[in-house]
């Protein structure tokens, strides 16, 4: 900090890498009340339904995309470390006029992401199980969803950022804009892996603090980063797996499914 208040290393730019997960559940529309923002799900919500409902007149609700003026709502330490990170690198930003970004990014996979880490990506996770012959093991129905961003489109906005000069201390939400159901997910991957006799399992069981849904409204970034993602998530998946295949990845699974079921975060 003390660095960048006298700005010793002549630091020219920050661009923070913040997260779609300081969101909580995201935006969903009610036909009643218009957009509202559902609270994250607790264990009795889901008893009735995996789904979230209005919060205000308890009618069905459906996902649509959050932009960047949706208050934030952290529901996990971190979550809230990339809340602060973004105010404070904004904040110190404006106040020393180092020109800095902070951008939201939803799910970003590719190749040489951690395949081993089984708290990271659930593509990664799949893969690993899917690999090591083990079946994917999907919470809920499957029908949760998110937003996958190939990380070439992530990488690509960060360049262009070095160069831009309108974005100064602005914030943008980078994603691809469109949900893909995590059921969907293991499924591509066992059929790109040519695994024909595994199947997902659905559990059926709820982890706490998990949201539904929330996918980018990426028109901010289309309109002052001109931001087109490029990749598809298909191909980008395709990318990943011809990666994976080549890396060694252990499957940790088993062993975090017991550390959720030990801290009370999942059921038995
Ligand atoms: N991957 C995602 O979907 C995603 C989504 C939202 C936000 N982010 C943010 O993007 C950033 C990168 O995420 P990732 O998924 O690539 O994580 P990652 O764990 O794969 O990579 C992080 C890298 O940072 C390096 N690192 C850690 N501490 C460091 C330090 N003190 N100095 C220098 N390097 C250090 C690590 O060695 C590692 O190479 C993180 O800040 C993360 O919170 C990632
Ligand atoms: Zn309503």
């Amino acid at each position: 900090m003390d660095c960048l208040v006298n700005n010793k290393h002549n630091v020219e730019k920050i661009i923070v890498a913040t997260s779609m997960t300081s969101y909580g559940e995201g935006n969903y529309r009610c036909k009643k009340c218009g957009i509202v923002r559902p609270e994250i799900r607790t264990e009795d919500d889901v008893k009735t339904g995996w789904e979230p409902r209005c919060p205000l007149c308890d009618h069905d609700i459906v996902p649509v995309p959050t932009d960047e003026g949706a208050t934030l709502n952290a529901h996990s330490i971190y979550a809230l470390t990339k809340m602060v990170q973004e105010e404070m690198i904004l904040n110190i930003g404006k106040t020393f006029r180092i020109p800095s970004v902070a951008l939201r990014l939803f799910n970003v996979f590719g190749p040489r992401q951690s395949l081993s880490n089984p708290y990271t990506g659930v593509t990664a996770i799949f893969i690993s199980r899917i690999k090591n012959n083990h079946e994917p093991v999907v919470f809920e129905d499957g029908f949760q969803t998110r937003d996958f961003i190939s990380v070439h489109d992530a990488v690509r906005v960060m360049e262009d950022l070095l160069e831009t000069e309108s974005a100064h201390y602005e914030l943008f939400n980078i994603g691809s804009g469109k949900p893909i159901t995590i059921a969907d997910i293991a499924q591509k991957i066992i059929d790109a892996l040519g695994k024909k006799d595994i199947q997902p399992k659905i559990t059926g069981k709820f982890r706490k603090g998990d949201i539904r849904h929330c996918y980018a409204d990426i028109q901010r970034a289309q309109k002052i980063l001109r931001f087109n993602p490029k990749v598809s998530f298909d191909d980008g998946l395709k990318e990943l797996i011809t990666w994976a295949q080549n890396s060694e990845s252990e499957d940790h699974f088993d062993r975090a499914a017991q550390e959720l079921i030990d801290k009370k975060l999942v059921e038995s």
